[in-house]
């Protein structure tokens, strides 16, 4: 399976694995076959990782 990146509309990147992701800390989440949600509005308090934030601040984008 191929890894998937989708823009959600007014959200977060939803990647559906395999995937490997790092942060800016070197922290690495590897996964085989998870769906992740990766910040887009940068208000997550715990970036790279959505954490709902983007509802609150109402970040818009397609
Ligand atoms: S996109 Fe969800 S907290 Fe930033």
């Amino acid at each position: 399976m191929k890894c998937q990146v989708a823009c959600l509309k007014n959200g977060p990147y939803e990647v559906k694995g395999p995937v490997r992701i790092v942060d800016a800390n070197g922290s690495v989440t590897e996964t085989e076959n998870m769906t992740h949600h990766l910040c887009r509005c940068g208000g997550s308090k715990i970036k790279p990782f959505c954490d709902g934030t983007h509802d609150m601040i109402g970040f818009q984008s397609e």
